[in-house]
């Protein structure tokens, strides 16, 4: 079996970071999103790995390399648009061959992993996909399936009347059959080959999906949300380690993760939290839900249930910082000039609340 992870695409929901980063190397719990896709692919057994990259490609060429940090091994598939999932599925036809394989959408986030479902397609040549459901309060907004004697019967992009609860979700199983699928079907409304298309061409042909309704939990971290979501799942299936320095005016509750290099000084850190490499931590409190990355400054502050990425700095902020998604090198400080004033300098689509 092969894996092929998807990790182009606009990620215009996850603006202003997607600007300037790719979604998919946004970190939870310190960990880029999409080396929880690769870790699960390999776990399964998969070591020979396509990536289907678009404008983001050197970043995402730059943290996973040839893959043999991970043990495995990665082939860079070029998208030259985001011309939808099942177009990233066309252009991966030669790297695929003839060989079964698990398509895995760089974004999403499944807390089980597919070990006992990929062993399940994988002994069963009868099967020709297997898709993974997940139940969700608001079937209108996804890709909906319905079942008919253990098959899946028919794929309806987000039903004004969805006929189940009944979720497509971002991790497939295809064998050779679904590149005719995906040379035949033709661009959605919105421009895009999209998957659900080639799921329902496969059944339209006589082809067999099954279905497999997954149990634990299921994220799609296209949004800050869902992405704070993943951080709190995670950070709570940690345990605490501490390699950098913290001294004796701190204290410490909880799961607390502290990287080599990092010093919490005179400050309070109520896990589960993490914070990264040469971080520092100063005079400050750093509540539950929290992944702070390495090279990061808090000082003066307090900041909970939040993701802080690489090199950015929060200085003297009176009031707590919740529910945010800061990026790379960026400067939270108060205003040390008269007038008292907010001053701001915030990239397009930014989002600032305040109180
Ligand atoms: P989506 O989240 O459906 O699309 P998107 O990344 O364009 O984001 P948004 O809706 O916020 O604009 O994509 C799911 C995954 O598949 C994601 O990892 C990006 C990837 N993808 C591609 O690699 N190529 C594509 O053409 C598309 C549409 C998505």
């Amino acid at each position: 079996m092969k894996g092929l992870i998807l990790s182009g695409g606009k990620g215009t929901r996850l603006r202003p970071i997607t600007y300037t980063g790719a979604k998919q190397l946004v970190p939870v719990a310190n960990k880029p999103v999409l080396f929880y896709a690769i870790e699960d692919l390999i776990e399964a057994g998969i070591r020979d790995i396509g990536i289907v990259v678009g404008d983001t490609r050197d970043q995402i060429k730059a943290a996973v390399g040839d893959g043999s940090d991970f043990g495995c091994r990665i082939t860079y598939i070029e998208q030259e648009a985001p011309l939808g999932i099942a177009h990233g599925v066309k252009i991966a036809e030669s790297f695929i061959g003839k060989d079964r394989f698990v398509l895995f959408l760089g974004d999403n986030f499944l807390r089980d992993g597919i070990v006992p479902l990929v062993e399940r397609f994988a002994d069963d040549p009868e099967m020709n996909s297997q898709i993974l459901l997940y139940r969700v309060k608001n079937p209108q907004d996804f890709g909906v399936a319905e079942l008919v004697d253990g098959l899946v019967a028919r794929v309806v992009e987000k039903p004004k009347e969805p006929r189940s609860d009944l979720a497509v979700i971002g991790i497939y199983m295809f064998d050779h059959h679904v590149f005719e699928a995906v040379n035949r079907i033709t661009p959605s409304a919105r421009g895009e080959l999209e998957i659900t298309d080639t799921i329902q061409y496969l059944i339209d042909h006589g082809l067999r999906v099954h279905p497999h309704v997954i149990g634990g939990w299921w994220i799609d971290t296209g949004k800050k949300d869902d992405m704070l979501e993943a951080n709190r799942l995670i950070l709570d299936t940690m345990e605490t380690q501490i390699l950098g320095a913290i001294d004796a005016t701190s204290e410490i509750y909880g799961k607390v993760v502290v990287g080599k290099g990092a010093e919490v000084h005179n400050s309070v850190i109520r896990g589960p939290v993490i914070v990264g490499e040469n971080a520092r931590i100063i005079n400050s409190y750093v509540g539950p839900f929290t992944s702070i990355n390495y090279d990061c400054e808090i000082i003066g502050s307090e900041i909970e249930h939040s993701i802080v990425l690489e090199n950015s700095k929060i200085i003297d902020i009176h009031g707590r910082i919740e529910d945010s998604l800061i990026g790379r090198n960026v400067e939270i400080y108060k205003s040390p000039i008269k007038p008292k004033a907010f001053k701001m300098m915030l990239g397009d689509y930014s989002k600032v609340g305040i109180l």
